[in-house]
């Protein structure tokens, strides 16, 4: 560790969030996020609202982070930005601006994954929180992203499996889609699904070969049961909802369980660590937990706000990078696929 005092601004613009943030040798001073509401009429991102809001919200943004930080851009000792992977339009709203600011200030440009910010977001000082011990297992399971990692050092990183078509979070976004939930469906399945019976339906889950996930024929297969319930009993959805909220998470659960179960069992590492905006799931957190006691994990789970798309993630990921010296050249380019 160092004995400097390192300011770093991180900027993340990868989907629909507009977020800033500055950490100071590991701790959080502030965290910014600004949502935008305008995809919620459209039931899913639109990437060209999305990078023309990105640009709406990205000064206001960045004010408001060093604002609450307490410190001035003048202080800063570097700037991290998001480069990949999400939506290009995106992307190049926040990396032309981390370049621009870096480069006003003189002052070093730091490049970041986005999947391996969600993993690092374990490192930063928070108290309650532990971070993980390496070698660990991180699965990364949100909106966009559902992914299993091998995680050996900070970054040294190997992905041993990915969904093939939708991600978690879209299954649990397009299942509410059907049930006429709004957007994103998430929390109120989540919610709804406390209430109700796990076993009042059943749906098959998908056979994909090894750590892969595959959401999209679960989704179809909703689609078509509520079709045929409803057909027989127009009143289907509203009698059955919490029940049918339940079934559904318990699918889905028993996926992301099934697979990392079967990961920890071929990689033997029993520390496991989830993070993205389904890592909120009140299912998932609990069948983690109860692998604390069945198989002998060490589960973590970071702070809410570090885990669905956050700039803290992204200023972690630039002190870590800052401390070993690795920097990006100003010709740096977004990357809308960058792999871990
Ligand atoms: O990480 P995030 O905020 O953004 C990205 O997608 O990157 O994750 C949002 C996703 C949405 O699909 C939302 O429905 C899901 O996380 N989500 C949940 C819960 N809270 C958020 N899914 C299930 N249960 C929840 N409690
Ligand atoms: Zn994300």
């Amino acid at each position: 560790m160092t004995s400097q005092n390192i300011y770093i601004l991180g900027i993340e613009s990868s989907c629909d969030d507009t977020a800033a943030s500055v950490i100071f040798n590991g701790k959080i001073l502030s965290n910014v996020v600004t949502s935008q509401k305008i995809h919620e009429d459209y039931g899913g991102v639109v990437p060209e609202l999305a990078s023309r809001a990105h640009q709406q919200n990205i000064v206001p943004a960045v004010h408001q982070a060093l604002s609450l930080a307490h410190v001035k851009k003048e202080d800063l000792n570097a700037i991290a930005f998001t480069r990949g992977p999400g939506l290009m339009g995106s992307l190049l709203v926040g990396t032309s601006f981390a370049k621009s600011l870096a480069f006003g200030l003189n002052i070093p440009l730091i490049d970041v994954n986005h999947m391996q910010a969600h993993i690092l977001a374990h490192f930063i000082d928070e108290p309650g929180f532990d971070k993980p011990q390496f070698p660990f297992l991180a699965m990364t399971i949100s909106g966009g992203h559902t992914q299993i990692v091998k995680v050996n050092s900070y970054f040294d990183m190997v992905v041993i499996g990915e969904t093939i078509d939708d991600a978690v979070g879209e299954a649990f976004d397009k299942s509410g889609k059907i049930l006429g939930l709004g957007y994103p469906a998430g929390p109120e399945i989540d919610k709804r699904a406390q209430l109700g019976d796990p076993k009042a339906f059943k749906f098959t889950k998908p056979k994909v070969e090894g750590l892969n996930f595959s959401f999209s024929g679960l989704k179809t297969a909703i689609l078509y049961f509520i079709q045929k319930q409803t057909k027989e009993d127009p009143d289907f959805i509203e009698k059955n909802l919490n029940d049918i909220c339940a079934s559904i998470q318990y699918t889905i659960i028993g996926i992301l369980m099934d697979k990392l179960k079967l990961a920890s069992k071929q990689t033997g590492i029993k520390h496991i660590a989830i993070g993205g905006g389904v890592s909120a799931n009140s299912g998932i957190r609990k069948a983690l937990k109860s692998g604390e006691a069945k198989f002998g994990w060490t589960t973590y789970i970071p702070k809410f706000e570090f885990t669905t798309d956050n700039a803290a993630m992204i200023a972690i990921v630039g002190y870590l990078k800052f401390l070993e010296g690795d920097f990006a050249d100003q010709d740096i380019m977004a990357s809308a696929r960058l792999k871990i």
